[in-house]
């Protein structure tokens, strides 16, 4: 590879038991038992260290999407599921290079927790944290925090943003170097490298300081994943990775031109943020053989099923009313203002998808890119992208666990080294080193730096 030449970055999806298909947990190659059996999750992640892969990155909701319908979603897995900042910690200990990411959201959680959380998981992992920083696409998750219903669209990314300068705030509490434990002076760290937070804003009133020195990565890495304007605009700010969920290259480029435009308005350089767009991954030893055995999963997935996931999906819409085989129903209303309804009336219309295929593909892939085919035409795919600017990277939903993962690793990984356009080794130790994205200096660093920079102007 030649010294600085652009490579991918690769994160993998993984929620409850993995098996990102609906019926992947019933492929005669996975586990049944993923959500809650640690000896998977550490082989799960060895495997990904084997190839050399960025991220673990665990997406979750607090709360059981569908529970109101016990017979529609006693067909499911992901039922029973590892709080993920408990399973993180444990990989820490049997992992080395692996970014080890969790989602948190903003809407359910505060942001004191969280930040106190993310730092101590990087530091458990020597700087390989990451924060999935969503507003939260679970609307059932607020009826186990004390509320009625979803928080509107606005509010969740109004609270979000605040949410975000307060967890960062407290991660500023101590600069770098404050920490003295000099056992000779008794002094423990240096009083004026303490920086009380003292935050009142609209929906937070945080003191700090918190109670974690201050990260080994500065900053756990930011994750951000939407594809809406807030969204836009919260990841162009605050986000070190972007992950999105486009499934055609032009509305990938074009989403992807939007963003990095978006990041100079910040004083951020494009290279800062780093953009995935999901991936469904399908790999077969010949094209034929990745046709049938896909075929063979999506025929495991009961129609009823499917179609209470689309419904959710769309935001709890109600299609009961709709011919199966007629052409998918346009969404409108207060649903219309997230993105994932919009990729999947964009997916239906340029598919020419009825209900029942629309439903289908909720249950495959949802609106995410599906890449199937052999290691060499997956590889091609990836490359068009990623070449061509709509993607730094992808997010990767394994069909199934472990078939899916191990088949990438072993056969597309490969693949994508011998073209020049995957590490072969790891660049750094922490996980911002190996993504490429800069560490933040503390505050008092900064503004240090700017004194220092203004008097070698006038001297010179
Ligand atoms: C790749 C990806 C991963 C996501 N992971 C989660 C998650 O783990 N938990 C969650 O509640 N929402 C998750 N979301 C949904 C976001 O919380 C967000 O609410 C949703 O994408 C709607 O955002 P938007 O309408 O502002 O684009 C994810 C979205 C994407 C695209």
């Amino acid at each position: 590879m030649a010294a600085g030449k652009r490579q991918m970055k690769f994160a993998v999806f993984m929620s409850g038991d993995s098996n990102y298909h609906m019926a992947g947990w019933r492929h005669p190659d996975s586990y049944a038992d993923g959500g809650l059996n640690f000896r998977h999750w550490a082989e799960f992640a060895r495997t990904m260290e084997r190839g050399k892969l960025d991220m673990l990155f665990i997406a979750d909701t607090i709360g059981t999407p569908g529970s109101d319908d016990r017979e529609q979603l006693s067909f499911t897995s992901k039922i029973d599921r590892f709080e993920p900042l408990t399973v993180l910690s444990a990989l820490s200990q049997v992992t080395q290079n692996l970014g080890l990411v969790a989602t948190s959201a903003t809407t359910y959680s505060a942001p004191y927790s969280v930040a106190r959380a993310f730092a101590s998981l990087d530091f458990l992992t020597d700087g390989r944290a990451g924060w999935n920083l969503v507003t939260g696409g679970n609307r059932e998750d607020a009826f186990n925090f004390s509320l009625d219903g979803h928080v509107p669209h606005d509010e969740r990314y109004a609270r979000a943003e605040e949410f975000a300068d307060v967890v960062r705030g407290l991660w500023d509490s101590y600069e770098d170097d404050a920490f003295l434990r000099d056992k000779i002076s008794g002094r423990y760290f240096s009083p004026e490298k303490l920086h009380v937070l003292n935050h009142k804003g609209k929906y937070f009133s945080v003191k700090g300081p918190l109670s974690v020195a201050r990260p080994p990565q500065g900053y756990p890495v930011i994750i951000q994943a939407g594809g809406s304007e807030p969204s836009k605009n919260l990841s162009a700010r605050v986000a070190d990775v972007m992950f999105m969920s486009q499934s055609d290259l032009g509305e990938a480029k074009a989403f992807y031109q939007d963003v990095k435009g978006r990041l100079d308005k910040f004083g951020r350089r494009p290279e800062d943020l780093k953009l995935m767009p999901g991936a469904f991954i399908f790999v077969g030893r010949s094209e034929a053989e990745a046709n049938e055995r896909f075929e063979q999963l999506e025929e495991m997935v009961p129609i009823e099923v499917a179609m209470a996931r689309l419904q959710h999906n769309l935001g709890g819409v109600d299609l009961s009313g709709y011919p199966l085989d007629g052409p998918m129903p346009e969404i409108k209303g207060n649903s219309a203002r997230m993105s994932a309804p919009e990729s999947y009336m964009k997916i239906a219309r340029r598919e020419k998808l009825t209900l029942r295929q629309t439903a289908r593909r909720a249950a495959t892939a949802k609106h995410h890119w599906i890449v199937k085919g052999t290691p060499a035409q997956i590889a091609d795919q990836f490359e068009d992208w990623f070449v061509n600017e709509g993607a730094d990277g992808f997010n990767l939903l394994p069909s199934y666990m472990p078939g899916a993962l191990n088949d990438f690793v072993d056969l597309v990984v490969p693949e994508l080294q011998r073209r020049g356009l995957f590490r072969t080794e790891y660049e750094g130790k922490t996980l911002r080193e190996n993504l490429g994205v800069p560490r933040p200096p503390h505050p008092a660093a900064r503004a240090a730096a700017a004194v220092q920079e203004k008097a070698t102007a006038e001297t010179a």
